[in-house]
């Protein structure tokens, strides 16, 4: 196999000089996007490589329609699967929809995440991610605990409940929460899934009275104390003979329970709870006491009447409920219509107008059903979908490595503007994908790195022929969203450092060249095409 990794030659050659920072006295450096791209291999999944970071992001396979997407950066929480072209690096990520990164997160083989998003917290913008603790049970449940990051990535809470589970046998952890559920309340409490084990009577499903069953919880927690607020266990609210898995011909065990409910999602509605359980077909909204209020069923509608054609959903994810009127809403849903690794149905994102209270004469209308008439995308787990500000849909496929953003024109067709995909169909994940718009400016200094180095391609059309006369510098900035520009400071030692000039961000990490004459030298970070310095790099001696 030929090696083959390329500089992205982006550099600019007419500096636009309006767009950098206007200094006393300043010039404007020779400057290029860094990014190394290595495909390869077979192993991984295209990925980038960088000087000033460990970083290995995917490159991803994108395609465009051309018309406007929304604004905002992608959420994914992504998790290695084994495969040709698998993902690289594990982990949670921002990354832009031109597939440059933007963070980072905290990456390690032994530890899974998911549902990476951003929330509001006591009306801050925060970001948040589940990941595992301990000796996980199979893909599909988790135990472990949820990170709040504020938006300079310190993280403000580490949420490991503790909610009194019995757990599958062979896993160990000290955190209840599951993979599946992290959602910041309006009363900014915190949400969560878990899964406990326990035996159940399966009698009317043609069971026998004590059978070992997985349960399903939503549990609401303070942040401030851990303290649970609010469990509701579907076992004692749902009849089993509502879920759509059948008995195991060979029995249930403590090892192989029936997981008959399966919730993946919850949110709060007002003061109530909309909680959906993927092996019921079934979104319920329920009290603060527990009590279902009404529940909607994705085959017969449950208590709203017949739903619309194409309008139905079966195993599906990531319900929500927006409210529009005190007499209708918006529900939407990932509708992954299948839970069977080897058959192919179609995902759709379903979303429909419900009237409230529900009421079977006046059924759900569609809103929309998303899919690609040109690439069918067969997800048989996980998966979310969301509007965006512009009105365009996102989506995540779950277990298949693709996000689709569509145009606001809900057609049945689809209306597809963007297309990614960051593995092979089968070899990563990332159990959800988002897009909004963060800001983030990080508590940590951006890094750089300088070396004497030759003059790299990418830049050699900018340095000229006197390439012998520079240094090269490599700077990044993990996590921050709003640099337009650096600016360089240069000196016979840290002592003596001035500005020596300026160059715009361009891309993840930034290679620059400066004149060699320096024993010192140092960075700032310019914001918004601004005129001050929000953070420096250290002084990096050569
Ligand atoms: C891919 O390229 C890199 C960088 O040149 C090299 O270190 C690596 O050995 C190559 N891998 C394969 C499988 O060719
Ligand atoms: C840049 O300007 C500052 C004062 O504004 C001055 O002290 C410094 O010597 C100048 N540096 C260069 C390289 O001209
Ligand atoms: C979990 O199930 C066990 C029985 O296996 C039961 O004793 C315990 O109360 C349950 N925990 C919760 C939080 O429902
Ligand atoms: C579940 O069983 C009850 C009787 O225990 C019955 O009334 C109900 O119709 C059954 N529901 C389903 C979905 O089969
Ligand atoms: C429902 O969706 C199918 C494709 O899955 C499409 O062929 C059909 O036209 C749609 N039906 C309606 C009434 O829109
Ligand atoms: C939904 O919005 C209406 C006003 O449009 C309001 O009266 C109602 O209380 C809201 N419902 C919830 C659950 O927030
Ligand atoms: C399912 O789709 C994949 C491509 O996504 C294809 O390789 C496979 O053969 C299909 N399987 C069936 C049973 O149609
Ligand atoms: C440098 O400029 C030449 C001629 O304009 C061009 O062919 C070449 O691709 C450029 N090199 C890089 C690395 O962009
Ligand atoms: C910075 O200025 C450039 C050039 O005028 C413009 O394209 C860009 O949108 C500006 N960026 C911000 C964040 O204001």
């Amino acid at each position: 196999m030929t090696t083959l990794i390329y500089l992205a030659a982006l550099a600019y050659f007419h500096l636009p000089v309006s767009q950098a920072y206007q200094g006393s006295n300043t010039s404007i450096l020779c400057s290029a996007d860094n990014r190394q791209i290595v495909d390869n291999t077979t192993d991984y999944w295209p990925y980038q490589l960088y000087k000033s970071t460990n970083a290995t992001p995917p490159y991803m396979g994108i395609t465009t329609s051309g018309e406007p997407l929304a604004e905002g950066v992608i959420f994914l929480g992504q998790n290695y699967r084994p495969g040709t072209h698998a993902i690289k690096q594990q982990g949670a990520m921002i990354m832009t929809d031109t597939s440059d990164l933007v963070w980072s997160g905290p990456s390690s083989s032994d530890v899974t995440v998911s549902d990476f998003k951003q929330m509001t917290l006591n009306g801050e913008q925060v970001i948040l991610y589940w990941s595992s603790v301990g000796d996980q049970p199979t893909e599909g449940i988790g135990y472990g605990q949820v990170h709040i990051l504020d938006s300079t990535y310190r993280e403000i809470y580490t949420i490991c409940p503790d909610l009194g589970l019995t757990l599958l046998p062979g896993a160990s952890s000290p955190c209840s929460a599951d993979l599946h559920e992290h959602y910041i309340t309006e009363s900014n409490t915190l949400l969560v899934t878990a899964f406990n084990l326990t035996q159940a009577d399966l009698t009317s499903i043609g069971g026998t009275t004590d059978e070992w069953v997985l349960d399903a919880l939503a549990a609401e927690v303070d942040l401030e104390t851990g303290a649970i607020l609010f469990t509701w266990s579907a076992l004692e609210h749902v009849a089993v003979n509502n879920t759509q898995q059948s008995m195991p011909s060979s029995g249930t065990s403590q090892s192989v329970p029936l997981d008959l409910y399966h919730m993946n999602s919850i949110q709060s509605y007002g003061e109530y709870y909309l909680i959906n359980c993927r092996h019921t077909f079934s979104t319920y909204m329920v009290d603060r006491a527990g009590e279902i209020m009404w529940s909607l069923q994705g085959q017969t509608g449950g208590d709203f009447g017949s739903l619309p054609t194409n309008g139905t959903f079966s195993w599906q994810h990531h319900t929500r409920m927006i409210n529009e009127s005190s007499t209708t809403a918006l529900y939407s849903c990932f509708d992954n219509g299948n839970s069977n690794p080897s058959k192919n149905v179609t995902s759709y994102g379903v979303s429909l107008r419900l009237t409230l209270p529900p009421n079977p004469s006046n059924p759900p209308e569609l809103v929309t059903s998303l899919w690609d008439v040109n690439e069918q995308v067969y997800s048989w787990a996980e998966g979310s979908l969301s509007q965006l500000d512009n009105g365009n849909y996102f989506m995540g496929y779950g277990i298949r490595p693709i996000m689709k953003e569509y145009g606001p024109n809900p057609t049945v067709e689809g209306n597809v503007r963007w297309t990614a995909q960051f593995a092979d169909l089968n070899s990563g994940h990332s159990y959800r994908a988002f897009k909004t718009n963060w800001h983030a400016t990080p508590y940590t200094q951006p890094t750089l790195i300088v070396s004497q180095s030759a003059v790299p391609d990418s830049l050699s059309n900018c340095t000229g022929s006197s390439s012998s006369s520079f240094l090269i510098g490599y700077v990044s900035w993990n996590g921050a969203t709003d640099v337009t520009s650096y600016v360089v400071y240069g000196g016979a030692s840290e002592a003596n450092l001035e500005e020596i000039g300026t160059f715009p961000k361009q891309g993840f990490e930034t290679v620059f060249a400066i004149p060699s004459n320096v024993k010192a030298v140092q960075i700032g970070a310019i914001e918004n095409n601004g005129t001050s310095v929000v953070q420096r790099s250290a002084v990096v001696t050569i």
